[in-house]
């Protein structure tokens, strides 16, 4: 296990910078995920860490160590990828003890480590398995296998659960996390899912074209978003929107000159902002802001209902099961307290 600092990274491609200068730090034993949209440099982050990619500028850190010229397999690292990249005419055990018998180990010991392996992911029984016969979630298993067994003091991961369908991403994901709980081997994954993202990771960094936009953990993200892109891309159902600008009286003066009442004077009169409201703060009351609700969207915990206000589509996510029909006029409220205020003209968080 091993700390891993990240100092003012950068990474050119043909003269052209795709990330510019990154700082990162995980603590010894930490599960950090990497997130934002596709093209965001995340990938690219990874391969340097793991030595797969030069670096232009900057330091990776690894333990005490300075390890940008330090080979691949000399880094102790495992990086498991998300299209598995197994040997196709290997065996199960073969796969899993190709790493360690490269590094000619001891036999007996290759064994106890791919069984023991085996015995962590559920794949003893199909250690005599080629790949071809194994489902997309045992594959995946195996290739976390094969990076189990080489013990090494980080993991990287890239989108390792991409390829598998909506229900068997759901349950690795929390195998994911069992597995890390096990380990603690320091962690760096990357996704897009932010939801993976949440749901795993002590820290997660949110990146943006190369930039970081913000550091915290899973809560402080979604509590405390810094910019409109962590508020936009951290939670689903997406925050709700609404530009404005603020009256003297505590309300915002929206697009269609309609004036909201936001319980409190969140900013100074004239300014323009863009205040952000979470789905499950909204609620249907007696007497608020009229709407027409649009969709409904029952799962059986919680039901989304989509309505329109003052011209805008909004989502409301409410507990349980909501008698309200499509088209019906309802009203909904909101605490001012879980009000985010952004300034509107450079997206950052103003109160
Ligand atoms: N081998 C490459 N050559 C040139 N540009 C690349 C290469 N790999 C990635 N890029 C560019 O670097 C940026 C970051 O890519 P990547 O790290 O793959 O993003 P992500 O993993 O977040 O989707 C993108 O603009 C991408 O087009
Ligand atoms: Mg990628």
């Amino acid at each position: 296990m091993s700390k891993v600092e990240i100092r003012d990274l950068r990474k050119t491609y043909d003269g052209l910078e795709v990330i510019h200068g990154i700082d990162i730090d995980i603590a010894d034993g930490e599960f950090v995920s990497l997130v934002g949209p596709s093209g965001c440099g995340k990938s690219t982050l990874l391969r340097m860490i793991a030595g797969l990619e030069e670096v232009a500028s900057g330091q990776i850190i690894i333990g005490d160590r300075v390890i940008n010229d330090v080979a691949p397999k000399d880094r102790d690292i495992a990086m498991v990828f998300q299209n598995y990249a197994l040997y196709p005419h290997m065996t199960v055990r073969q796969n899993l003890g190709f790493a360690l018998k490269q590094r000619r180990l001891p036999r007996d010991e290759i064994n106890e480590r791919v069984n023991g392996a085996a015995g962590i992911l559920g794949l003893a029984e199909y250690l005599d398995r080629k790949p071809r016969a194994l489902s997309g979630g045992q594959r995946q298993r195996v290739a976390m296998g094969r990076a189990i067994v080489r013990n090494p003091t980080v993991f990287l991961f890239d989108e390792p659960l991409s390829n598998l369908d909506a229900k068997l991403r759901v349950l690795m994901r929390s195998e994911l996390k069992e597995l890390h709980q096990r380990l603690s081997t320091t962690t760096v994954y990357v996704t897009h899912d932010q939801i993976e993202a949440m749901t795993l990771s002590d820290k997660i960094v949110v990146m943006n074209g190369g930039h970081i936009e913000q550091v915290g953990t899973p809560l402080d993200l979604y509590d405390n978003p810094k910019s409109l892109f962590v508020a936009a891309f951290i939670g689903s159902p997406q925050m709700n929107f609404l530009e404005g600008v603020m009256t003297d009286n505590g309300s915002l003066r929206l697009p269609d000159l309609s004036e909201l009442p936001l319980g409190r004077q969140i900013a100074t009169a004239g300014a323009e902002v863009t205040v952000g409201l979470r789905p499950e703060h909204l609620f249907l009351t007696e007497s608020g802001w009229p709407a027409e609700a649009v969709v409904i969207e029952p799962t059986g915990s919680e039901t989304q209902i989509t309505a329109r206000a003052s011209g805008k589509t909004f989502r409301i996510l409410v507990r349980g099961r909501t008698e309200v029909k499509p088209g019906q006029s309802i009203t909904l409220g909101f605490d001012p307290q879980h009000l985010h205020v952004f300034s509107t003209a450079i997206g950052k968080r103003a109160s």
